[in-house]
Protein backbone atom coordinates (compact mmCIF):
# COMPACT_ATOMS: atom_id res chain seq x y z
CA UNK A 1 0.00 0.00 0.00
CA UNK A 2 1.55 3.49 -1.27
CA UNK A 3 2.28 6.37 2.15
CA UNK A 4 -1.00 7.70 -0.32
CA UNK A 5 -3.56 5.04 -0.06
CA UNK A 6 -2.32 4.77 3.48
CA UNK A 7 -4.07 8.31 4.61
CA UNK A 8 -7.04 8.47 2.52
CA UNK A 9 -10.72 8.59 4.47
CA UNK A 10 -14.21 8.87 2.92
CA UNK A 11 -16.63 10.71 5.23
CA UNK A 12 -20.30 10.27 4.08
CA UNK A 13 -22.28 13.61 5.50
CA UNK A 14 -26.50 13.67 5.50
CA UNK A 15 -28.30 16.23 6.49
CA UNK A 16 -31.90 17.51 6.55
CA UNK A 17 -34.07 13.93 6.30
CA UNK A 18 -37.06 15.55 7.84
CA UNK A 19 -39.04 12.78 7.95
CA UNK A 20 -38.95 11.29 4.60
CA UNK A 21 -38.23 7.72 4.96
CA UNK A 22 -38.08 6.72 1.52
CA UNK A 23 -35.79 9.16 0.46
CA UNK A 24 -33.40 7.81 3.95
CA UNK A 25 -33.76 4.38 2.34
CA UNK A 26 -32.51 5.39 -0.52
CA UNK A 27 -29.52 7.17 0.41
CA UNK A 28 -28.45 4.23 3.08
CA UNK A 29 -28.85 1.94 0.11
CA UNK A 30 -26.16 4.14 -2.02
CA UNK A 31 -23.88 4.37 1.08
CA UNK A 32 -23.96 0.84 2.00
CA UNK A 33 -22.24 0.99 -2.10
CA UNK A 34 -20.01 3.71 -1.50
CA UNK A 35 -18.42 2.19 1.63
CA UNK A 36 -17.16 4.83 3.80
CA UNK A 37 -14.88 4.76 6.45
CA UNK A 38 -17.54 7.14 8.87
CA UNK A 39 -20.89 9.04 8.25
CA UNK A 40 -22.18 11.58 10.55
CA UNK A 41 -25.51 13.28 10.33
CA UNK A 42 -26.19 17.02 10.15
CA UNK A 43 -29.74 17.30 12.09
CA UNK A 44 -33.45 17.88 10.92
CA UNK A 45 -33.68 14.25 10.72
CA UNK A 46 -37.64 15.15 12.07
CA UNK A 47 -39.92 18.00 11.11
CA UNK A 48 -41.27 19.15 7.56
CA UNK A 49 -42.42 15.18 7.23
CA UNK A 50 -44.59 12.04 8.57
CA UNK A 51 -41.76 9.74 9.38
CA UNK A 52 -39.72 11.15 12.22
CA UNK A 53 -39.37 8.63 14.19
CA UNK A 54 -38.70 6.24 11.92
CA UNK A 55 -35.84 8.22 10.49
CA UNK A 56 -34.54 8.11 14.19
CA UNK A 57 -34.65 4.28 14.55
CA UNK A 58 -32.54 3.65 11.40
CA UNK A 59 -29.91 6.23 12.12
CA UNK A 60 -29.61 5.24 15.37
CA UNK A 61 -28.90 1.77 14.91
CA UNK A 62 -26.63 2.46 12.27
CA UNK A 63 -25.01 4.60 15.74
CA UNK A 64 -24.03 6.92 13.30
CA UNK A 65 -23.39 10.21 15.07
CA UNK A 66 -25.75 13.32 14.38
CA UNK A 67 -25.90 17.17 15.96
CA UNK A 68 -29.50 18.67 16.43
CA UNK A 69 -31.04 20.57 14.15
CA UNK A 70 -33.06 23.50 14.54
CA UNK A 71 -36.55 20.98 14.15
CA UNK A 72 -34.93 18.59 16.70
CA UNK A 73 -35.54 22.19 18.85
CA UNK A 74 -38.76 22.97 17.44
CA UNK A 75 -40.35 19.44 17.96
CA UNK A 76 -38.76 19.30 21.51
CA UNK A 77 -40.29 22.76 22.37
CA UNK A 78 -44.00 21.28 20.92
CA UNK A 79 -43.78 18.11 23.31
CA UNK A 80 -42.82 20.37 26.25
CA UNK A 81 -45.34 22.53 25.35
CA UNK A 82 -43.08 25.54 25.66
CA UNK A 83 -44.10 27.15 22.55
CA UNK A 84 -46.34 30.58 22.27
CA UNK A 85 -49.77 29.29 23.82
CA UNK A 86 -51.11 30.18 20.32
CA UNK A 87 -49.07 27.11 18.45
CA UNK A 88 -50.93 25.32 20.32
CA UNK A 89 -54.15 25.25 18.59
CA UNK A 90 -53.47 27.16 15.24
CA UNK A 91 -54.01 25.69 11.78
CA UNK A 92 -50.50 26.86 10.43
CA UNK A 93 -49.07 24.89 13.19
CA UNK A 94 -50.95 21.65 13.01
CA UNK A 95 -48.03 19.59 11.08
CA UNK A 96 -45.31 20.64 13.81
CA UNK A 97 -48.06 19.33 16.35
CA UNK A 98 -48.77 16.22 14.98
CA UNK A 99 -45.08 15.46 13.92
CA UNK A 100 -44.13 16.20 17.54
CA UNK A 101 -47.12 14.13 19.05
CA UNK A 102 -45.62 11.10 16.68
CA UNK A 103 -42.18 10.43 18.19
CA UNK A 104 -41.98 8.57 21.20
CA UNK A 105 -40.68 9.06 24.64
CA UNK A 106 -37.43 6.82 23.55
CA UNK A 107 -37.05 9.54 20.65
CA UNK A 108 -37.60 12.69 22.24
CA UNK A 109 -34.97 11.60 25.16
CA UNK A 110 -32.24 11.26 22.13
CA UNK A 111 -33.24 14.04 20.67
CA UNK A 112 -32.68 15.96 23.97
CA UNK A 113 -28.78 14.39 23.87
CA UNK A 114 -27.88 15.91 20.39
CA UNK A 115 -25.30 18.18 20.53
CA UNK A 116 -25.04 21.39 18.49
CA UNK A 117 -21.80 20.41 16.60
CA UNK A 118 -19.92 17.55 15.76
CA UNK A 119 -16.11 16.96 15.01
CA UNK A 120 -15.20 13.68 12.74
CA UNK A 121 -12.55 11.00 14.24
CA UNK A 122 -11.14 10.49 10.47
CA UNK A 123 -10.34 13.88 10.02
CA UNK A 124 -9.55 16.45 12.48
CA UNK A 125 -10.08 18.85 10.58
CA UNK A 126 -13.81 19.09 10.00
CA UNK A 127 -16.27 20.72 11.69
CA UNK A 128 -19.83 20.12 11.42
CA UNK A 129 -22.67 22.31 12.47
CA UNK A 130 -26.27 22.04 11.51
CA UNK A 131 -26.23 25.97 10.16
CA UNK A 132 -23.32 27.58 11.04
CA UNK A 133 -21.21 27.73 14.46
CA UNK A 134 -23.24 30.68 15.46
CA UNK A 135 -26.35 29.32 15.42
CA UNK A 136 -28.84 26.35 13.84
CA UNK A 137 -31.15 28.66 11.94
CA UNK A 138 -27.93 30.46 10.74
CA UNK A 139 -28.51 28.94 6.91
CA UNK A 140 -25.10 28.81 4.48
CA UNK A 141 -26.35 29.35 1.10
CA UNK A 142 -24.88 30.16 -2.44
CA UNK A 143 -25.91 33.33 -1.37
CA UNK A 144 -23.67 33.84 1.25
CA UNK A 145 -21.24 36.27 0.87
CA UNK A 146 -17.58 35.15 1.05
CA UNK A 147 -16.57 37.81 3.48
CA UNK A 148 -19.09 35.83 5.97
CA UNK A 149 -17.92 32.46 4.92
CA UNK A 150 -14.26 33.02 5.54
CA UNK A 151 -15.06 35.11 9.33
CA UNK A 152 -17.08 31.88 10.40
CA UNK A 153 -14.16 29.78 9.02
CA UNK A 154 -11.35 32.18 10.92
CA UNK A 155 -13.66 31.38 14.17
CA UNK A 156 -13.23 28.16 14.33
CA UNK A 157 -9.97 25.75 14.82
CA UNK A 158 -11.18 23.69 11.73
CA UNK A 159 -9.92 24.38 8.36
CA UNK A 160 -13.32 22.48 6.68
CA UNK A 161 -16.72 23.27 7.85
CA UNK A 162 -19.80 21.01 7.00
CA UNK A 163 -23.20 22.53 7.16
CA UNK A 164 -27.20 21.44 6.28
CA UNK A 165 -30.26 23.73 7.27
CA UNK A 166 -30.60 25.65 3.49
CA UNK A 167 -31.58 22.37 1.97
CA UNK A 168 -29.15 23.73 -1.10
CA UNK A 169 -25.68 22.00 -1.61
CA UNK A 170 -22.42 24.35 -2.17
CA UNK A 171 -18.50 23.87 -2.31
CA UNK A 172 -17.34 27.26 -1.36
CA UNK A 173 -13.04 27.58 -0.86
CA UNK A 174 -12.42 30.58 0.70
CA UNK A 175 -8.77 32.00 1.99
CA UNK A 176 -9.21 30.68 6.19
CA UNK A 177 -10.80 26.89 4.42
CA UNK A 178 -13.31 25.02 3.28
CA UNK A 179 -17.10 24.88 3.44
CA UNK A 180 -19.48 22.76 2.42
CA UNK A 181 -23.24 22.37 2.09
CA UNK A 182 -24.17 18.99 2.20
CA UNK A 183 -27.91 19.67 0.85
CA UNK A 184 -30.73 17.80 2.09
CA UNK A 185 -32.05 13.97 2.06
CA UNK A 186 -35.84 14.92 2.19
CA UNK A 187 -36.58 17.94 0.80
CA UNK A 188 -34.03 19.72 -1.42
CA UNK A 189 -34.23 22.59 -2.35
CA UNK A 190 -32.72 23.54 -5.18
CA UNK A 191 -34.97 21.94 -7.95
CA UNK A 192 -33.79 18.53 -7.86
CA UNK A 193 -35.96 16.23 -6.24
CA UNK A 194 -33.83 13.59 -5.83
CA UNK A 195 -32.31 12.90 -2.45
CA UNK A 196 -29.12 14.22 -1.68
CA UNK A 197 -25.81 13.95 0.82
CA UNK A 198 -22.03 14.53 0.49
CA UNK A 199 -19.15 12.21 0.57
CA UNK A 200 -15.62 14.21 1.38
CA UNK A 201 -12.44 11.91 0.42
CA UNK A 202 -9.21 13.26 2.55
CA UNK A 203 -5.67 12.83 0.90
CA UNK A 204 -3.20 13.95 2.36
CA UNK A 205 -4.71 16.84 4.18
CA UNK A 206 -6.61 17.63 0.81
CA UNK A 207 -10.18 17.32 0.83
CA UNK A 208 -12.39 16.43 -2.30
CA UNK A 209 -16.11 16.86 -1.86
CA UNK A 210 -18.65 14.95 -4.02
CA UNK A 211 -22.09 15.94 -4.13
CA UNK A 212 -24.20 13.30 -4.62
CA UNK A 213 -27.97 12.66 -5.85
CA UNK A 214 -29.90 9.52 -5.01
CA UNK A 215 -33.51 8.86 -7.04
CA UNK A 216 -35.79 7.36 -4.74
CA UNK A 217 -39.64 6.82 -4.65
CA UNK A 218 -41.47 9.91 -4.04
CA UNK A 219 -44.72 8.30 -4.46
CA UNK A 220 -43.94 6.48 -1.69
CA UNK A 221 -43.35 9.30 0.41
CA UNK A 222 -46.68 10.98 -0.74
CA UNK A 223 -48.46 7.52 0.46
CA UNK A 224 -46.99 7.62 3.45
CA UNK A 225 -48.21 11.18 3.80
CA UNK A 226 -51.60 9.79 3.36
CA UNK A 227 -51.21 7.10 5.24
CA UNK A 228 -50.40 7.73 8.45
CA UNK A 229 -52.82 10.31 8.93
CA UNK A 230 -50.33 13.25 8.56
CA UNK A 231 -51.44 15.13 5.46
CA UNK A 232 -55.13 15.09 6.46
CA UNK A 233 -54.03 16.18 10.43
CA UNK A 234 -51.04 18.77 9.28
CA UNK A 235 -53.68 21.40 7.47
CA UNK A 236 -52.35 24.10 5.13
CA UNK A 237 -48.47 22.84 6.07
CA UNK A 238 -48.77 19.44 4.88
CA UNK A 239 -50.00 20.76 1.47
CA UNK A 240 -47.18 23.25 1.45
CA UNK A 241 -44.86 20.54 2.78
CA UNK A 242 -46.23 18.56 -0.34
CA UNK A 243 -45.27 21.34 -2.82
CA UNK A 244 -42.39 21.42 -1.73
CA UNK A 245 -41.60 18.05 -2.31
CA UNK A 246 -42.98 18.06 -6.20
CA UNK A 247 -41.02 21.26 -6.83
CA UNK A 248 -37.90 20.59 -4.95
CA UNK A 249 -38.83 24.45 -4.50
CA UNK A 250 -39.58 26.20 -0.88
CA UNK A 251 -43.53 27.03 -0.39
CA UNK A 252 -43.64 27.18 3.30
CA UNK A 253 -41.85 30.17 4.19
CA UNK A 254 -43.12 32.39 1.23
CA UNK A 255 -46.90 31.38 1.92
CA UNK A 256 -46.28 32.26 5.48
CA UNK A 257 -43.92 35.69 4.45
CA UNK A 258 -46.60 36.20 1.82
CA UNK A 259 -49.38 36.12 4.47
CA UNK A 260 -47.65 38.64 6.74
CA UNK A 261 -47.14 40.97 4.07
CA UNK A 262 -51.11 41.05 2.98
CA UNK A 263 -51.74 41.47 7.25
CA UNK A 264 -53.63 38.01 7.24
CA UNK A 265 -52.97 34.65 9.20
CA UNK A 266 -51.38 31.66 6.71
CA UNK A 267 -54.69 29.94 7.03
CA UNK A 268 -55.96 27.18 4.51
CA UNK A 269 -58.49 29.36 2.89
CA UNK A 270 -55.80 32.18 1.44
CA UNK A 271 -53.88 29.27 -0.08
CA UNK A 272 -55.37 29.37 -3.41
CA UNK A 273 -54.70 33.11 -3.33
CA UNK A 274 -51.08 32.72 -2.76
CA UNK A 275 -50.95 30.12 -5.38
CA UNK A 276 -51.66 32.50 -7.93
CA UNK A 277 -49.34 35.32 -7.09
CA UNK A 278 -45.99 32.92 -6.06
CA UNK A 279 -44.06 31.62 -8.69
CA UNK A 280 -41.88 28.51 -7.62
CA UNK A 281 -39.35 29.26 -10.20
CA UNK A 282 -39.03 32.89 -8.93
CA UNK A 283 -35.30 33.29 -7.06
CA UNK A 284 -36.92 33.39 -3.27
CA UNK A 285 -34.94 36.71 -2.82
CA UNK A 286 -36.58 38.34 -5.40
CA UNK A 287 -40.54 36.91 -4.17
CA UNK A 288 -39.20 38.76 -0.81
CA UNK A 289 -38.27 41.40 -3.41
CA UNK A 290 -41.89 41.65 -4.93
CA UNK A 291 -43.76 41.24 -1.60
CA UNK A 292 -42.51 44.17 0.04
CA UNK A 293 -42.62 46.59 -2.61
CA UNK A 294 -46.56 45.50 -3.48
CA UNK A 295 -47.74 45.19 0.03
CA UNK A 296 -45.78 48.11 1.47
CA UNK A 297 -47.97 49.17 4.76
CA UNK A 298 -48.12 52.95 5.78
CA UNK A 299 -46.56 54.46 8.17
FE1 LIG B 1 -33.89 21.42 7.23
FE1 LIG C 1 -32.73 23.34 9.55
Amino acid sequence: MSPAQATTKRIAILADVHGNLPALEAVLEDIEVQAPDEVLVGGDLVGRGPQGSAVIREIRRRGWVSIRGNHEEYLLSFRRQDVPPDWLHLDEWAAARWMAAELSEDDIEYLGTLAFSARCDSIPQLLLTHGSPVATSDGLGPWTRASKLDRLLAGIEESVLVCGHTHRPMVRELDHGLVVNVGSVGLPFNGDRRAQYAILTWVDGDCRVELRQVEYDLEATLSAYRTTGFFEAGGVTAELLRLELLHATPFLVPFQRWADAIGKPPETGRLEEFLDFYEPDEPLRDFFLRIESMFERPC
